[in-house]
Formats: structure tokens, C-alpha cells, sequence
């Protein structure tokens, strides 16, 4: 028994066509102009609709132990969020701790995902402290694992950053492993000194988190990470750029033959800083890093997506409760648990507020919410694409649907949402997950744990 979709226009980053696709077992195994089903045969009209790609978002944290508490998801709660909003495939951190083994938090981490998702994922693997033993242990992770990706914080001093020379040393490894490292750039000495300036100034509310962070501090990070990449012949991706003096530095340094990759996030392309000056607390809901910038950043965002210049669109869902979690930080802006939901959200914001408007044509959507983080993960063309041999991840897309984001519809864990009220001019009508459907209009009717990880291959080599 197959899956059919019929008469339905089918998008990848470079061609748009009319064409059925058939599915079986778990992956595409037809694309024609006509398909005939056979007996017993599951079929999809997607008549109307666009067929996209499975998206994949490449930065997410699920499980994450952070600034005293824990995100609010579980991979069951998040990966079925994912999949009604068309997420097929996300990419979550494995972060040790500094003193803990990589292994044993490796370990931690498949406890928590393996069984318990709907959709597959992997992890990218934080590096958080680089002597030999750690290098042994992230060459078996990578080689055995297939968790082809490092992650680096430049900022959060005293937590998850590192020293520059463990910097040097883990874009080393990378390099010869051939995996990418993934960066979260932030100068975290200066991000401190402004803090606690701030902080002894009376200023505690969450609209100096802002302050303690300015886009030259991320500009700087940036710079840094393009600096040691030159130095070390790697291939890095920097995380959740949000402004233009950092978009410069990468740019810089990509003419230069660094080997960079740029990702944004949907909430710097729709919410600036205003957000997080939001009166009583309510901004505590924005405090992310880097924060929510001036809004004359967007248009340079977008237009970098558009020109594909910055190559991913992702979430940094990071889940934290307003009301039990962000308040941590009542009466001092440093508590405040970093981060935004909206893993659910990402696709169809994008294709509201980029598609919808003409800001975005529906290839490069695909392109920058599916189809790069595979090419640049090791995941394509298993995934990223509609071709025959891929994974039978897919999502009928219903481009006339008209609603609203609210936390009280929402399926994501947390008890607000960033985007409340935001209207959305499309929605998945179907959703697959390698041949087996998933979603039908805004419901899951898929099973929990058939997600499975994903073992990439590492394209980053010589
Ligand atoms: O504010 C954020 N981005 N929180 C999640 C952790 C990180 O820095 O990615
Ligand atoms: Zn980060
Ligand atoms: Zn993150």
C-alpha cells in the first residue's frame, strides 16, 4: 500500500511543477504528470495547494537545562507542535555542562528524544570545554553517531562559553572530522561588564537586556568566530544573526574565502526591541539573545534571505513559561530565562509575512526553511527536497487558509506565544513523515515515536 498526492504544485528551491507523487514504504519512489492509484492505495488531493518539502529547523532546544530552570517542551509536546506547523525535522543541542562528559550528556539527550518523537531529529553537539579527552569522545560522537555538527557559545561566561584557545582547538577537531561548527556570537566579557553596570545602576527591568547587549557586541562575536575560522581552514554557521553590523562581518569575511554560513531567526524578521519595552514585565516574554534589535534591521534581514545571502530561517525555540519561569527574573533582567516559542509558528509566519507579501518567492522559502539545513547538515537529499529516493516527508500546503497564532490553540508547552494575534495566510492541510501521515488540518494524527535520529554524514572535509 502507497501514498498518493495528486495535482498538486510542487516547490523546491529551483523549479515549481505540476506533478503526483507517489510514496512507498518511506520514501518517494514516482514522480509523474499522472499517477493512477492502486487498490488500497492512501490518497491526498492536494488540488489548490503547493507541495512542499518536509522544513527542517536547525536550531531548536527541547531538553535544555538554562539559567536555573528547564525549557518547558518535551520532545513529544514539541515534535507534534513541529509537524502541524510543517516542521518535519529539527536539529536540537546536546549541551554538556563544563564539567561533564560529552558522552554522558549524549546520553542524557537520547533518554529524553529517543521514543518520544514524532518526527526525526538530530543534534548539533556543544562543545563547552576542549581538552584531549573531550576531543576522543566528539571524534566518536561525530564518526560512530553521525552528530556531524559542533556548537560553541562565545557569550554565557561561567556557563556554556569558552575560552578562546578551546575555540582554536575545537575548530581544529572539526576541521579534520569534517564537521561544521555552529556559534552563538556574543562577546560574553563585554556582555558582563554591561550587565552588571546596569544592574548597579538600578536599571533591572527587561528592557536593558537590550543594553547589555548591543549589536557591536554581536558584531564583535561574529568577527571573532570569522577570525578563527581563517585561522583554521573550518566551516562555521553562525547562529541567530539578528543585525546588519554582524550580517557585515560575515560578509566580510566570506569574501575572504572563510567557509561561513549565516542563519536568522523568524522572530528578528517580525518583532523588534520595542517588544521587550513592553510595560508591566510583559517584555520579559522578548528577552532573548541576541536581543529583538531596531526594526530598520528587518528589511537588511529579508533582504539577505531573499538574496540568499543568509542561508537558514530557524526558530531558537526555546520555551520558558512567563509566568512560573520568565518571571525568575522580576527584579533583575540577568534571570530572566533567554528565549522565545515558536517552533510551530516559523513556517507559516514566513510564508505570510515573506511569500504572501512578495518579499520571498516560494523557491527560496523552500530553500532557506528546508532545503540549506540539509545541504549544510548532512541530511540532503534524504531530506531538504522532493526527488525520488528521498524520505517521504512532505506537506500539502494550503495557501487560502486564514488564521490567528494564540497560546490558547497553540500546541507548543508554554502558556504564552510571542506572535499572539499575528495573523497567518496558510497552514499545512497534510503532513508526512517518511510515508505515513502525519497532520490533517491543524490536527496530529501521527505516532509518537516513530521520530527517529538521524545519523548525518560530515560534508565539511577537504
Ligand atoms: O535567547 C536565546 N537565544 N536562548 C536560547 C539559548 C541560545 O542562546 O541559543
Ligand atoms: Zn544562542
Ligand atoms: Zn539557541
Amino acid at each position: 500500500m502507497g501514498l498518493l498526492i495528486q495535482n498538486g504544485e510542487i516547490v523546491t528551491p529551483s523549479e515549481r511543477y505540476r506533478a503526483d507523487i507517489y510514496c512507498e514504504g518511506e520514501t518517494i519512489s514516482r514522480i509523474a504528470s499522472k499517477i493512477e492509484a492502486k487498490p488500497g492505495d492512501e490518497t491526498v488531493d492536494a488540488s489548490g495547494k503547493y507541495v512542499f518539502p518536509g522544513f527542517i529547523d536547525p536550531h531548536t532546544h527541547i531538553y535544555l537545562p538554562f539559567m536555573g530552570t528547564y525549557a518547558k517542551d518535551t520532545y513529544t509536546t514539541a515534535s507534534k507542535a513541529a509537524l502541524i506547523g510543517g516542521t518535519t525535522c529539527f536539529v536540537d543541542f546536546c549541551i554538556p555542562g563544563r564539567d561533564e562528559e560529552p558522552r554522558d550528556a549524549f546520553a542524557t539527550w537520547n533518554e529524553k528524544s529517543e521514543g518520544n518523537s514524532a518526527c526525526d531529529f538530530t543534534y548539533h553537539m556543544a562543545v563547552t570545554r576542549c581538552d584531549d579527552g573531550v576531543k576522543e569522545q566528539l571524534k566518536h560522537i561525530v564518526e560512530k553517531e553521525g552528530i556531524a555538527s559542533f556548537k560553541v557559545f562565545l557569550a554565557y561566561k561561567g556557563a556554556f562559553g569558552v575560552p578562546d584557545e578551546e575555540l582554536y582547538h575545537t575548530l581544529k577537531l572539526a576541521r579534520s572530522l569534517g564537521a561544521i561548527t555552529t556559534a552563538h556570537c556574543e562577546n560574553a566579557d563585554l556582555v558582563l561588564e554591561l550587565q552588571k553596570e546596569l544592574i548597579a545602576a538600578g536599571k533591572t527591568g527587561p528592557e536593558y537586556h537590550y543594553d547589555s547587549r548591543p549589536a557591536v557586541v554581536e558584531a564583535e562575536g561574529t568577527g571573532h568566530l570569522m577570525t578563527f575560522a581563517e585561522m583554521t581552514d573550518a566551516s562555521v554557521y553562525v547562529v541567530h544573526l539578528s543585525c546588519k553590523e554582524a550580517l557585515d562581518e560575515a560578509m566580510r569575511a566570506k569574501e575572504r574565502g572563510v567557509k561561513a554560513y549565516v542563519e536568522t531567526l523568524i522572530q528578528y524578521l517580525l518583532l523588534d526591541k520595542t517588544y521587550a519595552e513592553r510595560p508591566g514585565f510583559e517584555g520579559a516574554k522578548y528577552v532573548m539573545s541576541p536581543p529583538l534589535r531596531d526594526k530598520s534591521n528587518q528589511d537588511v534581514l529579508w533582504r539577505a534571505l531573499r538574496n540568499r545571502l543568509i542561508h537558514t530561517l530557524a526558530t531558537d525555540h526555546a520555551p520558558f513559561d512567563f509566568e512560573t519561569q520568565k518571571t525568575m527574573g522580576k527584579d533583575d533582567f540577568t534571570k530572566i530565562p533567554n528565549g522565545i516559542p515558536s517552533l510551530e509558528d516559523r513556517v507559516n509566519l514566513l510564508f505570510t509575512n515573506g511569500v504572501k507579501t512578495g518579499r520571498l518567492d516560494l523557491q527560496t522559502f523552500v530553500d532557506c526553511a528546508s532545503t540549506q539545513a540539509a545541504k549544510i547538515f548532512g541530511l540532503y537529499p534524504r531530506k531538504g527536497t522532493i526527488q525520488i529516493g528521498a524520505d517521504a516527508d512532505l506537506v500539502v500546503y494550503d495557501p487560502n487558509y486564514e488564521g490567528k497564532i494564540s497560546a490558547k490553540t497553540h500546541h507548543i508547552a508554554t502558556d504564552y506565544s510571542g506572535f499572539e494575534g499575528f495573523p497567518i495566510a496558510g497552514r499545512p492541510s497534510v503532513v508526512t513523515v517518511r510515508g505515513e501521515v502525519a497532520v490533517r488540518d491543524g490536527a496530529f494524527v501521527g505516532t509518537v515515536g516513530r521520530g527517529k535520529r538521524l545519523a548525518r554524514e560530515a560534508t565539511h572535509g577537504a
